[in-house]
């Protein structure tokens, strides 16, 4: 890989785990050190305002709160408080207007627009309400291409390794349209799952999905807190929300309440809806 190490060279630099990897050669030795990243998410006065004409919308307003790497919190409120803007907050999708929103220790809405590109790509698993498969591509081919956008080596495997880890190993030469709506939102799983990225952003996923089907991909994603990923799941509904022991309540972009569930937390399999 390199012919002399006089001098202190970092050869290769990988991202594993939630941690990263510095192969460094020093002195003709070569040795391994480990960073163990700490992907705290902290908001500060965060604030998202959109003009439209003469109206400004407050979709968030002065938001502060911290979420420690690990956690699942559900994100809980009606239809247009806001919880989707904090989603798109958190993933870089979207700036603020104004506050810092600081993650790894770094404030992500200062970066420049390419590193919040590495990023998403690096750090955050996105799951949509509506799935967002690419409907010309089969199930293996839309968790390998973020896979290939992440630059994973052995794209091809991880995906399928990813597909298997959500219960889809017999189905990923089946396209979209070939598979119901649960198997496409493991499909959505299976994406955000193969880069191994710390944060989980869930928007609304089962919303689309019937109430077995639904519950069933709330305990794959609940699972995934196993692998020391933090899980942001919104929701805008309350019985949902007793899966987490943190629930951070927004009304009209605002934080009205931040705590365990107000009906007390309960286990997938005793959730109703
Ligand atoms: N791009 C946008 N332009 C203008 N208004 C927006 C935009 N995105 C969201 N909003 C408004 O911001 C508020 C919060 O929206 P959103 O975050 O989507 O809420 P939720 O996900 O809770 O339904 C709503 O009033 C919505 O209409
Ligand atoms: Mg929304």
């Amino acid at each position: 890989m390199f012919k002399s190490c006089d001098n202190l060279v970092i050869v290769q630099y990988l991202n594993l785990l939630n941690s990263k990897f510095w192969i460094i050669c020093s002195e003709n030795q070569v040795s391994v050190s480990v960073l163990i990243m700490n992907y705290d998410i902290k908001l500060l006065n965060v604030s998202k305002y959109y003009q439209m004409g003469n109206t400004t919308v407050k979709a968030l307003e002065e938001l502060s709160t911290e979420i420690t790497h690990g956690e699942v919190v559900v994100v809980l409120g009606p239809s247009g408080s806001g919880k989707t803007t904090l989603l798109n907050l958190i993933g870089a999708l979207e700036n603020p207007t104004n506050g810092v929103i600081q993650i790894a220790e770094k404030d992500i809405a200062q970066i420049k627009r390419q590193k919040q590109f590495t990023y998403r790509r690096e750090t955050i698993g996105f799951i949509f309400q509506t799935f967002n498969l690419f409907p010309t591509l089969s199930a293996l081919e839309n968790v390998q291409y973020v896979a290939d956008l992440a630059k994973l080596r052995k794209s091809r495997n991880k995906a399928i390794e990813a597909l298997k880890t959500v219960g889809l190993g017999e189905r990923i030469r089946h396209f979209p349209h070939q598979l119901s709506g649960g198997e496409q939102q493991r499909v959505a799983i299976a994406r955000a799952l193969v880069k191994d990225a710390p944060i989980i952003l869930a928007d609304e996923p089962t919303g689309e999905l019937d109430f077995k089907t639904g519950r069933q991909i709330l305990s794959l994603l609940v699972e995934q807190k196993q692998s020391k990923k933090t899980i942001l799941l919104v929701t805008h509904n309350r019985e949902i929300s007793r899966l987490a022991h943190r629930v951070i309540e927004l009304q009209a972009g605002k934080i009205v309440s931040d705590g365990p569930p107000t009906d007390g937390t309960v286990s997938i399999d005793n959730l109703k809806w």
